[in-house]
């Protein structure tokens, strides 16, 4: 068999001309004057540019890599069903094995009650779908009112339709034109406030609430004790769907299957993507509680007439197998707890910087440092300043507008995760000094 690594920027590329390649979420105004920063090889909590330099993935690329790169075997069962059956569709009642063992696997673990499962390639879809089939459920149940859809401050449900139109960022959703008009955005951190905001739009209106356990994309935000278990009650109570979106805080990036099962509720459906796969075939879903399934497999006349091409691929849900039963050889839902812990611990050591407001951290594999008001605003120093000493030093972070976020592989050691965090600190006096 011959091998075709690209090691090396293309030839075309070496004049200095801007490259093909538009790369998504970024300024291309900027990124277009290059260099790109070519990843070419990865191995563990390791990444390789093309010049050979070695970074540490404080990120796991964008959330998702959680058992770590590299993976031989999540290659081989790739390759494997790939030779035996390389893709095919599941509309209708075509099925493949990996989809129907993965719908089973992710079934038995769900916090879900009777559980079934809708497979797609990534989070927005997955949103997308669990947002239309909240509205169609309720329209099959005589109640097609029923389509408000809200979301929290900071939430972010990927970039499709509907998940820019429940965007807790107005950042993602001002220049579009219309978007979804019937939605709203409740503070992240008082159940009050959605309890209040269903009232006003009219329970009758209201068709789901959609809610990440730990809100990541926007800033690591953690729950209060009693958050979930408030917004559950109040879901029931006024018949609204409770949709949790897992993509981020699933597949033991906090220590179980969806995140969620950490405040004891039990939604009626759960978003997933990212980790169920940990990114080597680009995957996800929705797991659908058996009462909202119910009209459209128990009664005649209400197909849900939704989905992709590319739904339950059959070598993605083996990637998935392979990664999950990586995650459960190894227990990395247990290592996760305890990689939480320590993580938690070395971030709050620069709770004392003077460039850092705030750390939030200590539940799940991740964190956010916030930058003061003051550095700003007043000092003009932003968050890709830090970044970028960062990389120069060889540790990717994520930046957003107002902090550094980290969300490492869960096989991350005590040593690595000090690396990541002392040259954090010193990117930061770096950047101060300057
Ligand atoms: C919580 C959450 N939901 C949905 C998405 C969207 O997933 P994707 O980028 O695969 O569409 C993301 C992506 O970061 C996410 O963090």
């Amino acid at each position: 068999m011959t091998e075709t690594v690209v090691s090396s920027v293309p030839a075309a590329r070496r004049t200095g001309e801007p490259g093909r390649l538009w790369h998504t979420f970024c300024d291309m105004n900027t990124v277009s004057r290059g260099p790109e920063f070519v990843v070419a090889r990865a191995e563990g909590v390791w990444l390789w540019d093309s010049s050979g330099d070695r970074y540490l993935d404080g990120t796991a690329s964008l959330w998702y890599c959680n058992a770590g790169h590299g993976r031989r075997e999540i290659a081989d069962a790739v390759h494997r069903q790939m030779t035996l059956l390389d893709s095919y569709t599941v509309y209708g009642d075509f099925a493949n094995l990996p989809a129907l063992e993965l719908s089973e696997r992710l079934a038995a673990h769900a916090p879900v009650a009777d559980p079934r499962v809708i497979l797609t390639c990534g989070g927005g879809e997955s949103i997308d779908t669990a947002a239309k089939l909240a509205r169609r459920y309720w329209a099959v149940t005589g109640k097609p009112e029923k389509t408000h859809l809200i979301s929290r401050t900071g939430g972010y449900h990927g970039l499709h339709g509907i998940g820019t139109s429940i965007s807790g960022m107005e950042r993602f959703r001002a220049g579009y034109g219309r978007l979804l008009e019937d939605t709203s955005v409740v503070p992240h951190d008082s159940a009050a406030a959605l309890e209040a905001e269903i009232l006003r739009v009219g329970p009758e209106n209201v068709a789901a609430f959609f809610a990440e356990p730990v809100v990541g994309a926007g800033g690591v935000y953690l729950p209060g004790p009693d958050y979930f278990t408030e917004v559950a009650r109040i879901c029931d109570r006024y018949g609204v769907l409770f949709v949790v979106d897992s993509v981020i805080c699933g597949f033991a990036r906090m220590g179980n299957w969806f995140g969620i099962e950490r405040f004891g509720v039990t939604p009626d459906m759960v978003v997933f993507a990212k980790g169920v796969s940990s990114g080597y075939v680009p995957l996800g879903g929705v797991v659908v509680s058996g009462r909202i399934a119910d009209p459209f497999w128990n009664r005649e006349g209400n197909p849900f007439m939704h989905g992709t091409t590319y739904a339950g691929h059959p070598s993605a849900c083996a990637a998935a197998m392979a990664n999950l039963d990586i995650l459960e050889r190894e227990d990395l839902f247990t290592v996760a707890l305890e990689v939480e812990r320590h993580l938690d611990g070395a971030l709050r050591t620069l709770a004392g910087h003077p460039l850092v407001a705030e750390v939030r951290s200590g539940l799940g594999v991740m964190g956010a440092v916030e930058l003061t008001e003051e550095a700003l605003t007043e000092r003009g120093i932003t968050t890709a300043d830090v970044f970028a000493e960062a990389r120069s030093r060889g540790v990717v972070l994520r930046p957003v507008p107002r902090a550094l976020l980290v969300s490492p592989p869960l096989i991350i050691t005590w040593e690595q995760i000090d690396h990541l965090v002392s040259t954090l600190a010193a990117s930061l006096d770096a950047v101060s000094s300057r």
